[in-house]
């Protein structure tokens, strides 16, 4: 019997019958926009080859007004049909099937004259809206009827409506941004007329045998959010108007309280799809965060959903169900929820990919073709670039050894794994290991490879990674001044007080691993959610604590400091940086930008600031200023006097700009290049 059988199990619909129960969740890719339809086509079709049960599409505008960006695609007249046509029966060639959602923006989108039921600004935009009139809300409702339509008409199996997230119908459906005095606002009976007439107009010009989705919030996570009762009534509501499944969503864009970042736990909302599935008679879906197969059984065995939908684990792989039903779970390529390569991207108008499978959206341009000879190939150095490249290269038919000085594969990854709120790294070591095996990639961990036993090799991939840099700040004897990959890896100890001396990427997971003590939320729900102030919307409304949020006192008093004069953190995540911001806050640590170092003493960190010279009294100082590119191995093999065909890469190349999506994405490349 398959260990997921819940998972496998197929749901009946009446018309229609989904082969499992994974829904691919909407994820707006930016690859519509290429305006290349044999790409998008191409891109779920080869999800629905994974067996998706069902796939929902990226948020699709019922008129250019919805539409987030100008230029977002949509489904705003006849013309836009045929290019989703290719869609469609791409999806149903491969056995899938696929629902087209419909987003309308309303105040979220990004341009004058965007439109809301009230002239209340969104707090991340810039924009005021314009408040609907009678008439405009008609022909908003009218429009949502038509795309539906048009969406039946280009094949699709159905629509999802997207009611969650603090989109056009989440304004109406709360005070915080309907003040309307008209039918469409005051009571909740009123509020929530938008998203009911939406749905019921969507069913009468879709006809009955054609899947509807309202996508509903369950915490909008925003003061003046929906109460639980009011949830439950949009929920009875919307059924009633003729929605076939409610899909669930979690938490508007403006709320401060983090809903699918890596430190959220898995699965941390299915309790709350769980009360909705009581609520009402068709199935219920829960979302967001839930990564691994087996959480999705849980859930599912649970009976607390009858779906479970996966959105960015299907940009990790596409081909996810697939390896669980044939017993590969092991080999599915975890998604460990950066967002660094998605999320991040679509906010800054970059195409969708994924940091763990640089392949996702990007298809085409990166086939992995089999060899027609294979080489016997050294790749040296296990981390993030060395693994990509040597798996590549292994799944293309070359015969490769895979060299590792430390005794255990992960480079870099190893010190990741160890900040709290970024466990999943764990997971991507362990696939990492799962394929190196399955691919029969020979490992020599423990050793440092020579320049003379690689000359042996027909290639080399040098991927030896960076050392940490030492800035030239001037150090009094008996100063306890340590690295970030000392602290990090347990070599070195921190006292109670410490400085953090750079404040990017690597010096923020620094700080947070040292006023961590205890365990880590992201791996406790109750502690996670008590430390965001997330409470029960049953009690609380829109499911924000009363008493805010309640963090554990820090373990140390820690200092971050930068050069720079610009605000710390600017360069961390689009989409994930605020939450750093405000995790260090919520700790106490001091934040100090534009400071000059002037020595470091055992006393603490002597800096100039504003001109002054200023002492940051600490015990211990950890240096986070950077790294360097390790290329003696390149060098020593070019140096011989018949180097073998050598390529450098990841960090090993250049330090700059490194993080794991670039040493991830350049051994993929160069490994589909060999
Ligand atoms: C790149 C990206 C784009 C997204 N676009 C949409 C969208 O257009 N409509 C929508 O309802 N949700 C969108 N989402 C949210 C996802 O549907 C989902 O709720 C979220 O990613 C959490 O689920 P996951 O942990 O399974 O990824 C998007 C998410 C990502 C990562
Ligand atoms: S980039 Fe990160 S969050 Fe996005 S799909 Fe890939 S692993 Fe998941």
């Amino acid at each position: 019997m398959s260990a997921f059988p819940h998972l496998l199990a197929p749901l009946e619909l009446g018309f229609v019958t989904l082969r499992n129960r994974v829904l691919m969740g909407s994820m707006h890719t930016g690859l519509e926009e290429t305006g290349d339809w044999g790409r998008v086509a191409r891109f779920y079709a080869e999800r629905a080859e994974g067996e998706a049960g069902l796939i929902v599409t990226g948020g699709m505008a019922p008129n250019a007004r919805g539409a987030v960006v100008p230029g977002a695609a949509g489904l705003f007249s006849p013309a836009d049909i045929a290019g989703h046509r290719r869609v469609t029966a791409a999806v149903h060639a491969a056995g899938g099937r696929i629902a087209m959602q419909i987003l309308h923006a309303g105040r979220y989108a990004l341009a004058p004259g965007c439109v809301a039921p009230s002239a209340v600004r969104a707090p991340i935009s810039p924009h005021v809206p314009v408040a609907l009139d009678e008439a405009g809300i008609e022909a908003e409702l009218d429009d949502f009827a038509t795309a539906a339509a048009r969406a039946r008409e280009a094949g699709y199996d159905g629509v999802e409506v997207m009611g969650s997230e603090g989109y056009l119908l989440s304004q109406f459906l709360v005070s915080r941004t309907n003040r309307r005095t008209d039918s469409w606002g005051g009571s909740f009976e009123n509020r929530m007329r938008f998203a009911v007439e939406a749905v019921r107009r969507v069913r009468e010009s879709v006809g009955s045998d054609f899947i509807l989705i309202f996508r509903i919030s369950l915490a909008d996570l925003v003061p003046e959010g929906a109460s639980w009762e009011e949830t439950a009534r949009l929920a009875r509501a919307v059924e009633a108007a003729g929605a076939t499944l409610l899909n669930t969503g979690i938490g508007w864009h403006e709320s401060r309280v983090p809903t699918i970042a890596t430190s959220v736990p898995r699965g941390a909302f299915a309790w709350l799809t769980a009360r909705l599935a009581g609520e009402i008679r068709v199935p219920v879906i829960a979302s967001n965060r839930i990564n691994t197969p087996e959480a999705a059984e849980a859930i599912l065995a649970s009976g607390g959903a009858a779906m479970v939908s996966l959105a960015r684990p299907w940009l990790a792989d596409a081909r996810f169900v697939a390896k669980a039903r044939a017993g590969r779970a092991r080999q599915i390529a975890p998604c460990i929820a950066c967002n660094q390569a998605c999320l991040d991207h679509t906010f800054s108008g970059r195409l969708t990919s994924c940091l763990v499978n640089p392949g996702a959206c990007h298809e085409a341009e990166l086939e992995l073709r089999p060899v027609r000879r294979a080489r016997r190939i050294a790749v040296a150095g296990a981390g993030p670039a060395g693994l990509a490249a040597a798996l590549t290269l292994a799944e293309r038919g070359h015969e490769v050894t895979l060299f590792e000085a430390a005794d255990r594969i992960g480079g870099q990854l190893q010190l990741a794994r160890r900040i709290p709120g970024k466990e999943e790294f764990d997971g991507l070591i362990d696939w990492y290991l799962e394929m190196l095996r399955w691919r029969r990639v020979r490992q020599r961990l423990g050793r440092v490879a020579t320049a003379a036993e690689l000359a042996g090799y027909e290639a080399v991939v040098v991927a030896t990674g960076v050392t940490p840099r030492r800035p030239a700040i001037p150090v009094e004897p008996g100063a306890a001044v340590v690295s970030y990959a000392e602290v990090l890896s347990g070599q070195a100890p921190a006292g109670p007080r410490v400085a953090v001396v750079g404040a990017g990427g690597i010096g923020f997971d620094v700080a947070e691993f040292l006023v961590h003590d205890g365990p880590s939320p992201a791996l406790d729900p109750a502690l996670w959610a008590a430390e965001w102030g997330v409470g029960d919307p049953a009690l609380h409304r829109g499911g924000l604590a009363s008493e805010g949020a309640r963090p554990v006192p820090p373990a140390r008093a820690v200092t971050l400091m930068q050069r720079r004069s610009e605000k710390p953190g600017r360069g961390l995540g689009k989409t994930t940086g605020w939450i750093h911001r405000a995790r260090l806050r919520a700790k106490g640590v001091r934040m100090l930008a534009g400071v000059s170092y002037e020595r470091i003493t055992p006393e603490g960190v002597w800096i100039l600031r504003d001109g002054a010279p200023l002492l940051v009294p600490v015990d211990t100082v950890v240096l986070c200023a950077g790294q360097e590119p390790r290329a003696g191995l390149a060098r020593e093999l070019a140096a011989l006097p018949a180097p073998p065909e050598v390529h450098v890469v990841g960090g090993a190349a250049s330090a700059e700009g490194l993080d794991a999506k670039r040493a991830i994405d350049e051994g993929t490349r160069l490994g589909a290049r060999i």
